[in-house]
């Protein structure tokens, strides 16, 4: 990962502020979502009725243990795009893919309302953020209007490129949280997110605690 301020052609690399924590959770290049992924990511056609039907599957099975993971040190990159990543926190707020909402409660503290999307109904349902409005939705197909949305927040889930620039205001970004840093096995790389958004948006990032994070403004 570069750092120290490294200015790539779309993404402004910012030095760490904290030690780091080796992260102890599992995922790498070779994990079947990585796959999953990129498609999804960079293909337009990547996200097809059967590929939804196995995704929401295998979430709603993980559903029930989710919630036991330990969180703590993973919401660090999620604190340090707040501070570091150009965010006026307020007005529409969407946690796309947020699980059994381990993150909600706390982002809900940056915006006037936050819409917490998930497309696994087990995964709303076992809920850690009960209070957090609670849709279940699919990314490829947000149930928003164009422009609405002041702040996309994605914290290990899947990247819907067109859906992003769709929904998002002029003034809009996307917080892209990978919280075992390039060990999550949902991940894209800050320089992957810059160019599966199409060359229309420029990104600020760095690593905190075991996770990296950006944040992407329309250009
Ligand atoms: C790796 S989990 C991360 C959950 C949570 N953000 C966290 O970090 O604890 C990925 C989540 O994305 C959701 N997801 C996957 N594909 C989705 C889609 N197309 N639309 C909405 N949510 C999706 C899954 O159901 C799952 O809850």
């Amino acid at each position: 990962m570069r750092s120290g301020g490294a200015v790539d052609s779309n993404v402004t690399y910012l030095s760490r502020l904290d030690e780091g924590v080796i992260s102890e959770i599992g995922g790498n290049a070779d994990h079947p979502m990585r796959k999953v992924t990129r498609q999804v990511a960079f293909d337009p056609g990547g996200w097809t009725l059967e590929r939804a039907s196995k995704v929401t599957k295998l979430f709603d099975e993980m559903a029930l243990t989710w919630k036991d993971k330990d969180f703590n040190s993973r919401v660090l990159p999620v604190l340090d795009a707040v501070a570091r990543g150009g965010i006026k926190p307020a007005g529409i707020g969407i946690e796309l893919g947020c699980g059994t909402g381990a993150y909600s409660s706390m982002l809900s503290a940056y915006f006037d309302t936050l819409l917490c999307v998930d497309i696994s109904f087990e995964m709303l349902a076992n809920s850690t953020s009960p209070e957090s409005f609670r849709i279940r939705g699919d990314g490829s197909n947000l149930p928003f209007p164009d422009n609405s949305v002041d702040g996309l927040v994605c914290i290990n889930t899947l990247l819907f490129p067109a859906e992003v620039d769709r929904i998002l205001k002029s003034s809009g970004y996307l917080v892209w949280v990978s919280s075992s840093g390039n060990q999550t096995p949902i991940y894209l790389s800050p320089d992957d997110v810059c160019d599966a958004l199409g060359g229309k948006f420029v990104g600020v990032s760095s690593e905190a605690g075991p996770g990296t994070w950006s944040v992407f403004h329309r250009r």
